[in-house]
């Protein structure tokens, strides 16, 4: 409790995925976007707006050690532009760099050369320790850097991510280990709180348990599952009831932790897609079961995920696809017009202003005594007139009924059954609600508020409080004074008080105008739901113009703005007050408690011409006019084409490929079963497409060619004889691996012949589970069979990306390309040497089965001063040949789309991968999977809702272009 009462509001912190690094950002995950630290500023100022003042992050241990002992966090990897961006939008960072993170990550974080590693995978195992060494010191230190003892954003460090399940007989829990890993980050520096994340509520770790324990316990609840298929569903049971009596029992000596609780879910491959599940863990969801957390008296809530982002560069798991949307509060392409944004903006800014609940004795859940129908409970939060807070909600928590109540309160006016002037409360259904009681409002006692608090604020002159509640419901409110009541804006009509000598009850039925009555030198604003998302509180930035980290005095500066898409920052400059903004169309802007000192308004450095009213508001309104934005037709572009699989050429040389010549793995998670291992990791080949050829001299006796390559979760493959397409596996989600026969064709005895194999690897597997070692799972050729052949007739050799763990491009990282020959060469990157290229477009694809590679660049001038998201669209109406595509932007692996699994067909790319006013480089592989060959059946380039914005100018990543590359085959 230390440590939140300094801040003086609960921590409520969310995962964000940013930067460059699929950092994954809980609230926001570092390892994500090679968008640069602008971005994260930018979601900052976002997450800023709701209210919350923590980020928690991810950091992926595979893009900084692609090669083992050399870690390399520089460029879009650096971390400390996104610790500076927290520290400057204000914003405290809970750092989980693992080693092992999950996050439907490649490997879980873990870098494929683990596959290697003689040890069991997150236990004591010296093979496995040794291993993690050099990046836990290293992101140890850096993460020390900026801890907030030395003045950065950084308050608290999670060793481990879900130490939680095991199988197999290992050791388990493992002290030594979950030690060895918080002695780690203490070695390096880091001296603030370690706090873990149970995967759920079991004590693992928990302060007093011994060796390995952390300081402050944490688990994570993801009550409504990931099944989006069924949106709409709430299954019974699925409302966590108990999270308060485990608290009291594993850890009551800290501050009550969620470290992940649902912000949205996951999808895989061939899934209803992220509108689904943004529909079921949508506003209604946060209302119910975030609410239901607060009734615990929650002290740290962290959200997973508030911005998920995107899987560039093969950064994902298999189960997943490109997008990582999440379904968040924030969408991949980082708007906000998701209602739950709204709503959580309601919760986290309520949180902020509310003090006291940190103080008030949780009781428990009842249907008696505060409520007078069993159709619903309570749970009350007690304090004797400092403060109580009575959660209700439907008793079936998924009840979709309207349920009329009245209100037995316990209040430092004795007890009050409310309403008291008439009319009747209702709870909605999948709704609940926080009534707040002996809520000090600077000083004034609100006496009890059944309609829900927004915020409040004491400014120079006066006190306004915000309170909303849905549309049609009628509500109460009591506040100890002997003013009487003024209807000083809205329609009086409608508003019923009763003064009592020592408080005063006011009534009324929420309407869609907003009403303002004034009591003493408290404005109180009536508002509905919808209209109060259109309230922001930033905090005023009085030196400089930053908000700083969200303290009791910085939160008692902020101003109230009525605004619309967002308002990011105030400050003041003498006699100007500045407002940041965005818009997404005309708003009109309202101010209130404008310091006294403040004679000018500026919005986005323009000066705005504005009014003020009888009750010192002050107004002006922002013209919005859709700029004119042009995109190229990518359909048309001047696209070049290069066959992209010359393996199956006779002509062709392998000489300067890899051997496949182990005749052992080290991978110990699956014994060989081929002569020599055909395992990618064991020859550093961890990340998209495998390639591999196997030579053989035939008997002509040989009839069949057997094949089962594994490249998890919908992975597709092909395979040629020489140039004589023998057949593909297209693909199925439950099919990690598939085994596939060929008829082969006569074969000439004496003649030599060459096998190709192309493997879709979909990322490695997590390693969620202790024991089970999923992540060795290999990659590549599991076996093979020639009819009437022993094994060692075929002689190996495989390639993955051109270097494997020496991988070529430091710019864009270790994951970022695969094994075609246009990628070994380098030619996703901008200019190619194409001129020599036959013309030929994606529109037009091949006609039998192989792999085409297209590049075609565009130049954009997109105006400045506008936030435009920007999708690049696969068109998918009929049922096309199957074929997979991979998208490069400017060199970066932005998208992999296939055709007969989807869901996903557009793929957002932010700027900063794109050049909005500039040239840019799209580069297509089009993989055929059928003899039909295949073609796009449509690319496009499209944009939605352009906004007009106070976003800096954004900066590009670096994008090197293409050079020859040394040695590349
Ligand atoms: C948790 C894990 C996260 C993420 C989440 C599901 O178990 O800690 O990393 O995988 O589940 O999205």
């Amino acid at each position: 409790m230390k440590l939140l009462s300094a801040y003086g509001v609960a921590l409520l912190a969310a995962q964000a995925a940013g930067v460059a690094i699929k950092h994954r950002i809980n609230g926001l995950t570092l390892t994500e976007h090679p968008d640069a630290a602008k971005r994260e500023l930018l979601q900052k100022y976002k997450v800023k707006a709701l209210g919350f003042n923590c980020v928690s992050f991810y950091v992926d241990w595979a893009l900084v050690e692609g090669k083992p002992g050399e870690y390399r966090a520089d460029g879009i990897f650096d971390l400390e532009p996104f610790f500076n961006a927290a520290k400057e939008a204000g914003i405290y960072l809970l750092a989980r760099p693992g080693p092992y993170i999950n996050a439907e990550s490649s490997g879980g974080g873990f870098p494929g050369w683990l596959q290697r590693v003689n040890g069991t995978l997150r236990t004591s195992d010296k093979g496995y320790l040794d291993a993690t060494d050099n990046y836990a010191a290293n992101v140890g230190a850096t993460i020390a850097k900026h801890q907030i003892t030395n003045g950065g954003p950084i308050i608290l460090y999670q060793p481990e991510n879900e130490y939680t399940s095991s199988c197999c007989s290992v050791e388990f829990p493992n002290a030594d280990y979950m030690q060895y890993v918080e002695d780690q980050a203490r070695n390096a520096g880091v001296v603030i709180p370690l706090i873990n994340n149970d995967a759920s509520a079991e004590g693992h770790n928990a302060p007093g348990t011994g060796k390995g324990a952390v300081d402050i316990y944490g688990h994570d609840s993801y009550p409504l599952g990931f099944d989006c298929a069924n949106p709409t569903v709430w299954p019974s049971g699925d409302l966590p009831t108990d999270f308060r009596t485990l608290h009291l029992e594993q850890s009551p000596t800290t501050p009550y932790s969620i470290v992940e609780f649902q912000g949205g879910s996951y999808d895989p491959w061939g899934g209803p897609g992220f509108a689904a599940c943004a529909e079921l863990l949508n506003n209604e969801f946060e209302r119910v079961f975030y609410k239901n957390d607060f009734s615990f008296q929650i002290a740290i809530m962290n959200l997973y995920m508030i911005f998920g982002g995107t899987n560039w560069g093969n950064l994902g798991y298999p189960n997943g696809y490109t997008s990582y949307d999440y379904g968040s509060a924030l969408t991949e392409s980082r708007n906000i017009t998701r209602e739950k944004y709204s709503e959580l903006k309601l919760l986290g800014n309520f949180a902020k202003v509310s003090p006291a609940y940190l103080t008030a004795s949780p009781g428990s859940l009842t249907t008696s005594g505060y409520a007078d129908t069993a159709d619903l409970s309570v749970t009350p939060l007690l304090s004797n007139g400092t403060g109580s807070f009575f959660v209700i909600r439907h008793s079936d928590y998924s009840s979709e009924d309207s349920t009329s109540y009245k209100l037995s309160l316990p209040t430092s006016a004795g007890t009050v059954t409310i309403p008291q002037l008439g009319g009747t409360l209702i709870l909605n259904g999948r709704d609940s609600k926080i009534h707040v009681v002996d809520y000090n409002v600077s000083g004034t006692n609100i006496i009890y508020s059944t309609a829900e608090v927004f915020t409040w604020k004491k400014f120079s002159d006066s006190k306004v409080l915000v309170i909303y509640g849905g549309s049609g419901e009628h509500h109460e409110l009591s506040i100890a004074t002997k003013s009487n009541v003024t209807v000083v804006e809205g329609s009086a009509s409608e508003i019923t008080s009763k003064q009592t000598g020592k408080a005063v009850v006011i009534g009324w039925d929420v309407s869609a105008t907003r009403r303002i009555v004034q009591v003493g030198d408290l404005k109180v604003l009536l508002l509905d739901r919808n209209s109060a998302y259109n309230y922001w509180v930033p905090q005023l930035a009085t030196d400089g113009t930053e908000p700083g980290f969200s303290t009791q005095e910085t939160v008692a500066s902020s101003i109230i703005v009525k605004a619309g898409y967002l308002v990011r920052t105030a400050y003041v400059e003498g006699a100007d007050l500045y407002i940041t903004a965005d818009f997404n169309a005309t708003t009109a802007i309202e101010v209130f408690g404008a310091p006294s000192n403040a004679k000018n308004l500026f919005i986005n450095g323009d000066k705005a011409k504005y009014t003020v009213d009888k009750n010192g508001i002050w107004s002006t309104e922002v013209k919005y006019t859709a700029p004119d934005i042009s995109l190229p037709s990518l359909e048309s572009l001047e696209w070049k084409y290069l066959d992209t699989l010359p393996e199956i050429q006779s002509s062709y040389d392998d000489s300067l490929w890899p051997d496949a010549d182990l005749d052992k793995t080290p991978n110990t998670f699956r014994e060989l079963t081929t002569p020599t291992s055909l395992y990618s990791c064991d020859y550093g080949f961890s990340t998209g497409y495998l390639l591999y050829r196997g030579q053989f001299v035939a008997t002509g006796n040989e009839s069949t060619f057997l094949v089962d390559p594994q490249g998890g979760s919908a992975f597709g493959s092909s395979v040629w004889l020489n140039g004589t397409y023998l057949g593909s596996w297209t693909g199925l989600y439950v099919y990690s691996d598939y085994n596939a026969t060929f008829d082969l064709p006569q074969l000439e005895a004496g003649k030599t012949y060459v096998i190709t194999v192309v493997i879709d690897n979909m990322g490695l597997e997590e390693n969620w589970t202790v024991g089970e070692e999923l992540m060795k799972t290999p990659r590549g050729i599991l076996n093979f069979e020639l009819s009437g052949r022993e094994a060692s007739a075929i002689s190996w050799k495989l390639t993955g990306n051109l270097g494997g763990e020496d991988y070529e491009d430091k710019v864009r990282g270790p994951l970022n390309e695969g094994g075609l020959y246009a990628e070994r060469q380098g030619f996703h990157q901008p200019e190619p040497p194409s001129q020599n290229w036959k013309s030929s477009s994606p529109l037009d694809g091949i006609s039998e089965a192989g792999i085409a590679f297209y590049s075609a660049s565009f130049d954009l001038d997109l105006p400045t001063g506008w936030d435009v998201p920007l999708y690049f669209n696969f068109g998918n109406s009929t049922t096309p040949e199957p074929y997979r595509v991979q998208l490069y932007v400017n060199g970066y692996q932005y998208g992999k789309y296939i055709s007969n699994i989807g869901p996903q067909t557009n793929f957002p790319v932010p700027e900063g991968i794109l050049n909005y006013r500039g040239t840019n480089w799209v580069a297509v592989s089009l993989w055929a999977l059928s003899s039909e060959g295949a073609k796009l059946e449509s690319f496009e380039l499209s944009y939605t809702t352009p906004v007009l914005t106070a976003l800096a100018e954004v900066q590009s990543v670096d994008q090197p272009k293409y050079t020859a590359r040394k040695g590349a085959y």
